[in-house]
């Protein structure tokens, strides 16, 4: 299998479906009849239709990068999840049944198998889950580990069966931070034989890489910068890795946690 999917040309509507709430967070489930389907960690620019580049402050005028959180296979189906944290998101957020959805995608390289003998063990932070539900419907098993802010944003991890789950105020499942979780699974000899697949904020990100670097476990991970154009054109999307400046919706949004040091996850130079 190639390392992407590329998308076809342009833009194109796919109508909403279903628009469904899981806690603060939004499920919109679109039809994409013109598309191919996305591989797992691959992403898809959104806009809507109407009220968008216009109203309100006049924001947003640029699509904004979602991953896909399901592609159901056989169908022409994609789900996205968002949360609201500003004027994009927002419109998004309130798009209902029939509503036209506009996308480009699917963009980016996304997560690879775990190597020879790996088990995979996915985690995520907060709207982070997204890459790792449809990561886990391929992978068909995985040990998933899922963290957040509190009750309301853990009703979330219903969206991945069998996870398990840490809120940070202890509202919902264990107390503490799903690092935490991930350094006892990483601990003792089983450990070694793991993949670590993650999404989630910068500083939970850097957790990660840095829990697996000491370790020595191959972690893959989805990280954010932002994008306007997702295709390689504006170079908005740069983030320092150790062999230089890459443009994340080229060559990730997943990168190899060994290419990548702690700048990467800051913004900071390499
Ligand atoms: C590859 C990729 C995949 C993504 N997947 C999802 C997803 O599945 N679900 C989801 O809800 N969001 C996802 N995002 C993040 C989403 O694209 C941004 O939060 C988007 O900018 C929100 O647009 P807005 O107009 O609502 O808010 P904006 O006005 O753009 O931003 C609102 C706030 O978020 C901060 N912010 C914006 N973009 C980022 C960023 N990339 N990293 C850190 N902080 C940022 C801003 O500083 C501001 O404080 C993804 C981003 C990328 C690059
Ligand atoms: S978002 Fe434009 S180059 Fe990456």
């Amino acid at each position: 299998m190639s390392d992407r999917q590329t998308a076809p040309f342009g833009r194109r509507a796919a109508p909403v479906i279903v628009r469904e709430r899981h806690g603060p967070y939004v499920v919109l489930r679109c039809e994409d009849a013109g598309g191919p389907r996305p591989q797992a960690g691959q992403f898809y620019m959104l806009s809507a239709r109407r009220r968008w580049g216009g109203g309100e402050a006049e924001r947003p005028f640029l699509p904004r990068a979602f991953s896909v959180l399901r592609a159901p296979p056989g169908g022409r189906e994609l789900q996205f999840l968002l949360e609201d944290v500003g004027p994009g998101t927002r419109r998004l957020c309130e798009l209902g049944t029939g509503d036209g959805l506009l996308l480009v995608g699917p963009l980016g390289v996304g997560f690879k198998p775990p190597r020879e003998g790996r088990a995979a063990v996915l985690v995520g932070g907060g709207v982070g889950i997204a890459p790792l539900a449809i990561w886990r419907d391929q992978l068909g098993a995985a040990d998933v580990l899922l963290g957040f802010r509190d009750r309301a944003r853990a009703r979330g991890a219903g969206l991945i069966a069998g996870a398990t789950v840490t809120t940070d105020d202890g509202s919902a499942g264990h107390r503490g931070l799903v690092t935490e979780l991930l350094e006892r699974r990483l601990a003792g000899d089983a450990g070694a034989l793991v993949e670590v697949y993650a999404c989630g904020p910068p500083a939970m990100l850097e957790a990660v890489r840095r829990l697996c670097e000491r370790r020595g476990v191959p972690a893959q991970l989805a990280l954010e910068s932002g994008m306007a154009c997702g295709f390689g054109a504006c170079f908005g999307c740069v983030v320092a890795t150790r062999s230089g400046y890459v443009r994340l919706c080229v060559e990730g949004p997943v990168l190899a946690a060994e290419r990548i040091g702690a700048a990467a996850l800051s913004g900071g130079a390499p």
